[in-house]
């Protein structure tokens, strides 16, 4: 695993925050729901000083739009409230924006690392599933956008489980 935290050897935090993009496929369902549930644990332990996120697609279809309305309606119910997201799109910039890149699934991922142009960057590239609690057995994020309500709850859990994890391995 290439991907170093900026505190990482010495422990001593850097001034600069940790920059953090989750990527899906439309950035109006996964990313944008996993930007909010990191964000609401950013607040929590009060480290909005020293870490950031944000969040986009692969593709376009959905760009300048909300989350989509039964994601918000999933976070909702879990207690995350919307932060005024509107979707975009992924740009090789953020290669240089952004310290860790989070794919929700393995097709984001490989459309990710298409457009690296160094080790580097490409090292910045960690899938989601790599927090994964051990025991969900899922390979990647499920895609909820063709199911019902019970998807998005779903994915909600799973990812409140997986930003957990990454604050964890942040902080
Ligand atoms: P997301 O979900 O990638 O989690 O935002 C989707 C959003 C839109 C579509 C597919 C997945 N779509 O086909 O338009």
């Amino acid at each position: 695993m290439a991907f170093h935290t900026k505190s990482g050897g010495g422990g001593q935090p850097q001034s600069a925050p940790t920059r953090v993009l989750f990527v899906c496929l439309g950035n109006i369902c996964r990313s944008p729901a996993a930007e909010m549930i990191f964000s609401a644990l950013l607040e929590e332990a009060g480290l909005r000083g020293r870490i950031s996120c944000d969040s986009c697609g692969t593709a376009s279809y959905h760009v300048g739009q909300k989350p989509d309305s039964r994601m918000l309606a999933a976070l909702q119910r879990a207690g995350i409230p919307y932060n005024g997201h509107r979707a975009r799109r992924f740009s090789p910039a953020d290669f240089d924006r952004f310290d860790l890149i989070v794919p929700q699934d393995e097709e984001n991922r490989s459309h990710i690392l298409a457009l690296a142009r160094t080790p580097e960057q490409a090292a910045r590239v960690v899938p989601m599933s790599r927090w994964f609690p051990p025991e969900c057995g899922l390979p990647e994020v499920p895609d909820p956008y063709y199911g019902g309500a019970r998807g998005f709850d779903a994915v909600v859990s799973l990812l409140q489980a997986a930003c957990s994890a990454i604050l964890h391995e942040l902080s």
